[in-house]
Protein backbone atom coordinates (compact mmCIF):
# COMPACT_ATOMS: atom_id res chain seq x y z
CA UNK A 1 0.00 0.00 0.00
CA UNK A 2 1.43 3.30 -0.81
CA UNK A 3 1.88 6.25 1.74
CA UNK A 4 -1.62 8.35 2.06
CA UNK A 5 -0.79 11.65 1.03
CA UNK A 6 -2.03 12.74 4.33
CA UNK A 7 0.53 10.52 5.91
CA UNK A 8 3.47 11.90 4.24
CA UNK A 9 6.18 14.72 4.02
CA UNK A 10 9.01 15.47 1.91
CA UNK A 11 12.23 15.44 2.29
CA UNK A 12 14.14 18.93 1.02
CA UNK A 13 15.63 16.92 -1.51
CA UNK A 14 12.53 14.45 -2.10
CA UNK A 15 12.63 15.21 -6.36
CA UNK A 16 16.25 15.66 -6.55
CA UNK A 17 17.69 13.95 -9.79
CA UNK A 18 14.18 14.17 -11.56
CA UNK A 19 13.36 16.14 -14.19
CA UNK A 20 9.46 16.98 -14.38
CA UNK A 21 7.67 18.97 -17.53
CA UNK A 22 5.11 21.22 -16.09
CA UNK A 23 2.34 22.46 -18.32
CA UNK A 24 0.57 26.23 -18.01
CA UNK A 25 3.71 26.75 -15.95
CA UNK A 26 3.42 30.69 -15.62
CA UNK A 27 0.99 31.07 -13.39
CA UNK A 28 -1.90 29.93 -10.79
CA UNK A 29 -1.69 26.17 -9.96
CA UNK A 30 1.15 24.84 -12.37
CA UNK A 31 3.40 27.80 -11.16
CA UNK A 32 3.39 26.74 -7.84
CA UNK A 33 3.73 23.19 -8.61
CA UNK A 34 6.66 24.16 -10.47
CA UNK A 35 8.23 26.28 -7.74
CA UNK A 36 7.65 23.20 -5.17
CA UNK A 37 9.08 20.82 -7.50
CA UNK A 38 12.05 22.55 -7.87
CA UNK A 39 12.33 23.58 -4.09
CA UNK A 40 12.47 20.06 -3.65
CA UNK A 41 15.17 19.96 -5.99
CA UNK A 42 13.84 18.84 -9.65
CA UNK A 43 14.78 20.58 -12.57
CA UNK A 44 11.48 21.82 -14.25
CA UNK A 45 10.77 22.23 -17.82
CA UNK A 46 8.35 25.63 -18.24
CA UNK A 47 5.70 25.57 -20.77
CA UNK A 48 3.06 27.67 -21.19
CA UNK A 49 2.52 30.80 -23.58
CA UNK A 50 3.55 33.41 -21.79
CA UNK A 51 7.29 33.93 -22.26
CA UNK A 52 7.72 36.93 -19.73
CA UNK A 53 5.86 34.76 -16.68
CA UNK A 54 8.47 31.88 -17.50
CA UNK A 55 11.41 33.98 -17.69
CA UNK A 56 10.11 35.87 -14.51
CA UNK A 57 9.51 31.98 -12.84
CA UNK A 58 12.99 30.69 -14.10
CA UNK A 59 14.73 33.63 -12.77
CA UNK A 60 12.71 32.85 -9.06
CA UNK A 61 13.87 29.25 -9.38
CA UNK A 62 17.56 30.40 -10.20
CA UNK A 63 17.05 32.41 -6.86
CA UNK A 64 16.14 29.71 -5.15
CA UNK A 65 19.18 27.83 -5.43
CA UNK A 66 17.68 24.90 -7.42
CA UNK A 67 18.52 23.17 -10.42
CA UNK A 68 18.33 25.53 -13.69
CA UNK A 69 14.83 25.06 -14.77
CA UNK A 70 14.06 25.38 -18.81
CA UNK A 71 11.60 27.41 -20.68
CA UNK A 72 9.40 25.80 -23.41
CA UNK A 73 7.64 28.45 -24.51
CA UNK A 74 4.16 26.98 -26.87
CA UNK A 75 0.97 27.87 -27.30
CA UNK A 76 -0.97 24.41 -27.03
CA UNK A 77 -4.16 25.51 -28.85
CA UNK A 78 -2.58 25.78 -32.04
CA UNK A 79 0.31 22.53 -31.44
CA UNK A 80 0.54 20.27 -34.01
CA UNK A 81 1.52 16.59 -33.77
CA UNK A 82 4.37 17.86 -35.42
CA UNK A 83 4.95 20.50 -33.03
CA UNK A 84 4.99 17.91 -30.39
CA UNK A 85 7.10 15.05 -32.40
CA UNK A 86 9.94 18.14 -32.17
CA UNK A 87 9.63 18.73 -29.04
CA UNK A 88 10.10 15.68 -27.86
CA UNK A 89 12.83 14.89 -30.35
CA UNK A 90 14.53 17.90 -28.87
CA UNK A 91 14.00 16.96 -25.28
CA UNK A 92 14.94 13.73 -25.73
CA UNK A 93 18.66 14.91 -27.50
CA UNK A 94 18.89 17.13 -24.51
CA UNK A 95 17.45 14.64 -21.21
CA UNK A 96 18.55 11.03 -20.64
CA UNK A 97 14.78 10.58 -19.11
CA UNK A 98 12.13 12.49 -18.01
CA UNK A 99 10.65 11.34 -14.90
CA UNK A 100 7.26 13.67 -14.83
CA UNK A 101 4.65 15.33 -16.59
CA UNK A 102 1.95 17.53 -14.89
CA UNK A 103 -0.49 18.36 -17.29
CA UNK A 104 -2.27 21.37 -15.85
CA UNK A 105 -2.53 24.20 -18.40
CA UNK A 106 -6.46 24.58 -19.17
CA UNK A 107 -9.09 26.55 -21.01
CA UNK A 108 -12.33 27.50 -19.01
CA UNK A 109 -14.18 28.04 -22.35
CA UNK A 110 -18.01 29.34 -22.21
CA UNK A 111 -20.38 29.09 -19.16
CA UNK A 112 -22.82 28.98 -20.87
CA UNK A 113 -25.53 25.88 -21.63
CA UNK A 114 -24.90 23.54 -23.93
CA UNK A 115 -27.52 25.44 -26.17
CA UNK A 116 -25.46 27.96 -26.11
CA UNK A 117 -22.17 27.42 -26.76
CA UNK A 118 -19.80 28.47 -29.66
CA UNK A 119 -18.14 25.59 -31.82
CA UNK A 120 -15.16 27.25 -31.79
CA UNK A 121 -14.82 27.97 -28.13
CA UNK A 122 -15.66 24.10 -28.07
CA UNK A 123 -12.90 22.98 -30.31
CA UNK A 124 -10.47 25.45 -28.47
CA UNK A 125 -11.00 23.68 -25.11
CA UNK A 126 -10.89 20.08 -26.21
CA UNK A 127 -7.64 20.65 -28.37
CA UNK A 128 -5.76 22.75 -24.98
CA UNK A 129 -7.63 20.35 -22.42
CA UNK A 130 -7.56 17.32 -24.25
CA UNK A 131 -6.14 16.77 -27.29
CA UNK A 132 -2.74 18.40 -26.41
CA UNK A 133 -2.83 16.27 -23.53
CA UNK A 134 -2.73 13.20 -25.68
CA UNK A 135 -0.15 14.60 -28.61
CA UNK A 136 2.26 15.49 -25.87
CA UNK A 137 1.98 12.06 -23.58
CA UNK A 138 2.44 10.22 -26.46
CA UNK A 139 5.22 11.62 -27.80
CA UNK A 140 7.29 11.86 -24.68
CA UNK A 141 6.49 8.21 -23.47
CA UNK A 142 9.67 6.84 -24.69
CA UNK A 143 11.66 9.62 -22.71
CA UNK A 144 9.32 8.52 -19.38
CA UNK A 145 10.11 5.27 -20.18
CA UNK A 146 13.48 5.80 -19.67
CA UNK A 147 12.70 7.07 -15.67
CA UNK A 148 13.03 4.30 -13.16
CA UNK A 149 9.86 5.13 -11.84
CA UNK A 150 7.89 8.19 -13.65
CA UNK A 151 4.41 9.99 -13.10
CA UNK A 152 2.49 11.39 -15.54
CA UNK A 153 0.12 13.63 -13.65
CA UNK A 154 -3.98 15.25 -14.93
CA UNK A 155 -5.55 17.89 -13.64
CA UNK A 156 -9.06 17.25 -13.11
CA UNK A 157 -11.86 19.23 -11.70
CA UNK A 158 -15.30 18.30 -9.33
CA UNK A 159 -17.30 18.57 -13.22
CA UNK A 160 -14.89 16.27 -14.95
CA UNK A 161 -16.09 13.81 -12.00
CA UNK A 162 -20.32 14.70 -11.28
CA UNK A 163 -21.38 17.01 -14.89
CA UNK A 164 -22.78 20.30 -14.03
CA UNK A 165 -25.45 22.42 -15.49
CA UNK A 166 -23.45 25.85 -17.65
CA UNK A 167 -19.43 24.07 -17.08
CA UNK A 168 -20.45 23.11 -21.05
CA UNK A 169 -16.81 22.17 -23.02
CA UNK A 170 -14.61 22.69 -20.10
CA UNK A 171 -16.63 19.64 -17.97
CA UNK A 172 -16.74 17.41 -21.17
CA UNK A 173 -12.75 17.96 -21.48
CA UNK A 174 -12.30 16.84 -18.02
CA UNK A 175 -14.56 13.97 -18.11
CA UNK A 176 -11.83 12.80 -21.18
CA UNK A 177 -9.11 13.81 -18.99
CA UNK A 178 -10.26 11.14 -16.45
CA UNK A 179 -10.62 9.11 -19.55
CA UNK A 180 -7.21 9.07 -20.83
CA UNK A 181 -5.95 8.60 -17.39
CA UNK A 182 -7.78 5.83 -16.54
CA UNK A 183 -7.24 3.97 -20.02
CA UNK A 184 -3.64 5.03 -19.92
CA UNK A 185 -3.46 3.87 -16.73
CA UNK A 186 -4.73 0.49 -17.18
CA UNK A 187 -2.49 0.23 -20.59
CA UNK A 188 0.72 1.28 -18.65
CA UNK A 189 -0.05 0.02 -14.96
CA UNK A 190 0.93 -3.96 -15.74
CA UNK A 191 3.97 -3.63 -18.15
CA UNK A 192 6.08 -0.26 -17.87
CA UNK A 193 7.02 1.41 -14.87
CA UNK A 194 5.19 4.42 -15.92
CA UNK A 195 1.98 5.21 -13.58
CA UNK A 196 -1.31 7.35 -14.67
CA UNK A 197 -3.22 9.37 -11.69
CA UNK A 198 -5.22 12.56 -12.08
CA UNK A 199 -6.04 15.46 -9.07
CA UNK A 200 -8.44 17.48 -8.52
CA UNK A 201 -7.54 20.96 -7.36
CA UNK A 202 -10.47 21.77 -5.78
CA UNK A 203 -11.52 25.28 -5.60
CA UNK A 204 -8.12 27.70 -5.72
CA UNK A 205 -7.86 31.24 -5.75
CA UNK A 206 -6.10 31.92 -9.55
CA UNK A 207 -7.47 33.39 -12.88
CA UNK A 208 -9.26 30.56 -13.56
CA UNK A 209 -11.73 30.51 -10.33
CA UNK A 210 -11.68 34.55 -10.60
CA UNK A 211 -13.13 34.51 -13.96
CA UNK A 212 -15.57 31.16 -13.50
CA UNK A 213 -16.72 32.81 -10.21
CA UNK A 214 -16.95 37.02 -10.76
CA UNK A 215 -18.27 37.94 -7.91
CA UNK A 216 -16.98 35.14 -5.26
CA UNK A 217 -14.35 37.14 -3.11
CA UNK A 218 -11.26 35.81 -4.31
CA UNK A 219 -9.43 34.62 -0.40
CA UNK A 220 -12.45 32.79 0.09
CA UNK A 221 -10.52 30.12 -1.30
CA UNK A 222 -6.90 28.28 -0.84
CA UNK A 223 -3.79 29.79 -2.55
CA UNK A 224 -2.27 27.57 -5.07
CA UNK A 225 0.96 26.96 -2.97
CA UNK A 226 -1.01 26.60 0.41
CA UNK A 227 -2.45 23.04 -1.42
CA UNK A 228 0.27 21.81 -3.38
CA UNK A 229 1.50 19.13 -1.26
CA UNK A 230 -0.40 16.39 -3.16
CA UNK A 231 1.24 17.49 -6.64
CA UNK A 232 4.63 16.91 -4.53
CA UNK A 233 3.37 13.76 -3.18
CA UNK A 234 2.30 12.61 -6.84
CA UNK A 235 5.71 13.20 -8.32
CA UNK A 236 7.56 11.57 -5.17
CA UNK A 237 8.56 7.66 -5.00
CA UNK A 238 6.22 7.75 -2.33
CA UNK A 239 3.13 7.33 -4.68
CA UNK A 240 5.26 5.08 -6.74
CA UNK A 241 2.69 2.10 -6.49
CA UNK A 242 -0.34 4.85 -6.96
CA UNK A 243 -2.03 3.99 -10.34
CA UNK A 244 -4.91 4.75 -12.10
CA UNK A 245 -6.12 6.74 -9.15
CA UNK A 246 -8.80 9.63 -9.16
CA UNK A 247 -7.49 11.81 -6.33
CA UNK A 248 -8.82 15.47 -4.59
CA UNK A 249 -6.43 17.93 -3.49
CA UNK A 250 -9.30 19.19 -0.99
N1 LIG B 1 -8.44 27.12 -9.89
C1 LIG B 1 -9.37 26.25 -9.60
O1 LIG B 1 -10.24 26.51 -8.73
C2 LIG B 1 -9.43 24.92 -10.30
C3 LIG B 1 -10.42 24.00 -9.91
C4 LIG B 1 -10.46 22.75 -10.54
C5 LIG B 1 -9.54 22.44 -11.52
N2 LIG B 1 -8.59 23.37 -11.89
C6 LIG B 1 -7.62 22.98 -12.92
O2 LIG B 1 -6.32 23.28 -12.47
C7 LIG B 1 -5.48 23.57 -13.60
C8 LIG B 1 -4.79 24.89 -13.39
O3 LIG B 1 -5.78 25.88 -13.26
P1 LIG B 1 -5.49 27.36 -12.74
O4 LIG B 1 -6.68 27.72 -11.94
O5 LIG B 1 -4.12 27.44 -12.15
O6 LIG B 1 -5.55 28.15 -14.12
P2 LIG B 1 -4.92 29.54 -14.60
O7 LIG B 1 -4.52 30.36 -13.42
O8 LIG B 1 -5.90 30.09 -15.58
O9 LIG B 1 -3.61 29.07 -15.35
C9 LIG B 1 -3.72 28.35 -16.54
C10 LIG B 1 -2.35 28.07 -17.11
O10 LIG B 1 -2.55 27.40 -18.36
C11 LIG B 1 -1.76 28.03 -19.34
N3 LIG B 1 -2.41 27.94 -20.65
C12 LIG B 1 -3.66 28.34 -20.98
N4 LIG B 1 -3.86 28.19 -22.29
C13 LIG B 1 -2.71 27.69 -22.80
C14 LIG B 1 -2.29 27.35 -24.11
N5 LIG B 1 -3.08 27.53 -25.18
N6 LIG B 1 -1.04 26.87 -24.30
C15 LIG B 1 -0.20 26.73 -23.24
N7 LIG B 1 -0.54 27.04 -21.99
C16 LIG B 1 -1.78 27.52 -21.77
C17 LIG B 1 -1.63 29.48 -18.87
O11 LIG B 1 -0.39 30.05 -19.31
P3 LIG B 1 -0.16 31.06 -20.55
O12 LIG B 1 -1.25 32.08 -20.47
O13 LIG B 1 1.22 31.57 -20.30
O14 LIG B 1 -0.20 30.19 -21.75
C18 LIG B 1 -1.54 29.32 -17.35
O15 LIG B 1 -0.21 29.09 -16.95
C19 LIG B 1 -6.39 23.53 -14.82
O16 LIG B 1 -6.28 22.28 -15.44
C20 LIG B 1 -7.78 23.72 -14.23
O17 LIG B 1 -8.76 23.15 -15.06
C21 LIG B 1 -8.52 24.58 -11.29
Amino acid sequence: MPTAPSEWSPSQSELSGKTILVTGASEGIGRAASLAYAGHGAEVLLLSRNEERLEALYDEIVALGAPEPAILPMDLAKATHDDFVALAGSLSEALPKLDGLLHNASLLGDRKPIAQTRAATWHDVMQVNVNAGFMLTQTLLPLLDQAPSASIVFTSSGVGRTGRAYWGSYAVSKFATEGLMQVLADELGATSTIRVNSLNPGAVNTAMRRSAYPAEPPTTNPSPEDIIHEWVYLMSDASAQLNGEAMSAQ
